[in-house]
């Protein structure tokens, strides 16, 4: 197992990785700070780990409160939250019962912004089982739930106070699911961290396979670039931790505009990502074989290298609700360089409509 620890002061928390972590109790309940929790999880989850990590519980006189909300993006909503409030209720949970997320990112966004409200916030625990949340939605603090008008615009900053990283539930996990969170991967190597990008360009054949020895290497190298950034500007107020966006701003706004659930995040990032390439290219800061780079390695993890035909306006009106919108203009996450992101409000209305249009066709 290896332990490693977003350093936020008092809030500072650790993330452990390994194998078969959901059967280890005494490292869930040492987080715990009474002799009950509740795990939220979701119907596809449900079946698959919740009798396990509640055998693991009780064993340790732990009582489970199981709250099971249906999967996907589309229930990562206010009807899913209050389903959650009602079930801590009904079962009188207190400030000190902690929620257990058991799940991918819609599970852990969702319980988070539960445990940051209910009874105005109480302890949680991260158990991510997708690959996606493992690399990313659990580490962080991050919750929200969507809005039909735009993706995650209401929730909060609101750390765990650990996050138990199982890499045997990737097991389960299928294909497509696999491949959404190999893109969140490649968002670290672009961003800040070029060395990690061409190991993955070596090894992105490995991962699709799950090899376990690579997938160990990739999980815990984005968790450390995860936890940096995270513990640099924990509420994204100096810009650093805006470039862990790289990709969203259009990503977001096929996700929204698609209708929830269609495309999923890892595959609107991915094709985000390549549309934030282009326009990095439009204003000379990459290469023509840095986008082809970018848009191979994207397509090895067999992850969607083009966008959806939403029209150019519809574009720009679902992304003016990006969370980076700053005095009502647009700011973007483009790169200087590969593996060197930065955010910028200086892009022409022209030059995003000319990028949009390039990356609605294969080049
Ligand atoms: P998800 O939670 O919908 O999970 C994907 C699917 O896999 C679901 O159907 C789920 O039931 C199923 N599943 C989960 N674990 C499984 C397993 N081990 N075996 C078989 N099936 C399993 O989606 P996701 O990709 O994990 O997360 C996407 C969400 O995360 C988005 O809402 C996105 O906005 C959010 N996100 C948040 C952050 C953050 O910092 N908070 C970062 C990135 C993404
Ligand atoms: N996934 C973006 C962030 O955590 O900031």
């Amino acid at each position: 197992m290896h332990t490693l620890k977003v350093s936020l002061g008092s809030r500072t928390y650790p993330i452990y990785i390994g194998k078969d972590l959901l059967t280890q109790s005494g490292l869930i309940t040492q987080h715990l700070p009474q002799k009950r929790a509740a795990v939220v999880t979701d119907s596809n989850v449900a079946p698959l780990y919740l009798e396990k990590l509640t055998a693991t519980l009780t064993a340790s006189g732990i009582t489970v409160t199981p709250i099971i909300i249906p999967a996907g993006e589309q229930h990562k909503d206010w009807q899913s939250l209050n389903s959650i409030f009602d079930a801590l209720l009904t079962a009188r949970c207190e400030r000190k019962t902690a929620l257990i997320a058991l799940g991918g990112g819609v599970v852990g966004d969702l319980t988070g912004f539960a445990a940051a409200t209910y009874l105005r916030g109480v302890p949680f625990i991260q158990v991510p089982t997708t690959l996606l949340a493992l690399v990313d939605s659990s580490v962080g603090g991050k919750t929200a739930v969507n809005h039909p008008q735009g993706k995650n615009m209401i929730g909060a900053f609101y750390q765990p106070q650990a996050v138990i990283a199982d890499t045997a539930t990737l097991g389960t996990l299928p294909e497509r699911e696999l491949g959404a969170g190999l893109a969140e991967i490649i968002k670290y190597g672009l961003i800040r961290d070029l060395p990690f990008f061409e190991w993955l360009e070596s090894n992105i054949d490995a991962l699709n396979s799950r090899d376990p020895a690579a997938m160990a290497f990739a999980i815990q190298r984005s968790c450390e670039n995860k936890a940096a950034v995270v513990a640099a500007d924990e509420r994204e107020e100096t810009g650093e931790r805006a470039l862990l966006n790289l990709g969203h701003t259009f990503g977001h706004a096929i996700e929204a505009g698609m209708g929830y659930g269609a495309w999923l995040h890892g595959e609107a990032v991915a094709a985000g990502m390549v549309v934030a390439a282009r326009t990095s290219q439009r204003l000379g800061l990459l290469r023509a074989d840095d986008v082809g780079r970018i848009t191979a390695i994207l397509e090895r993890a067999r992850q969607p290298v083009t966008i959806p035909d939403l029209g150019t306006h519809r574009y720009l009106e679902l992304m003016g609700h990006d969370k980076k919108v700053e005095g009502g203009k647009l700011r973007f996450i483009l790169m200087k360089e590969m593996g060197r992101a930065f955010l910028t409000a200086d892009v022409s209305r022209e030059v995003v409509e000319g990028a949009l249009q390039d990356s609605l066709h294969h080049a």
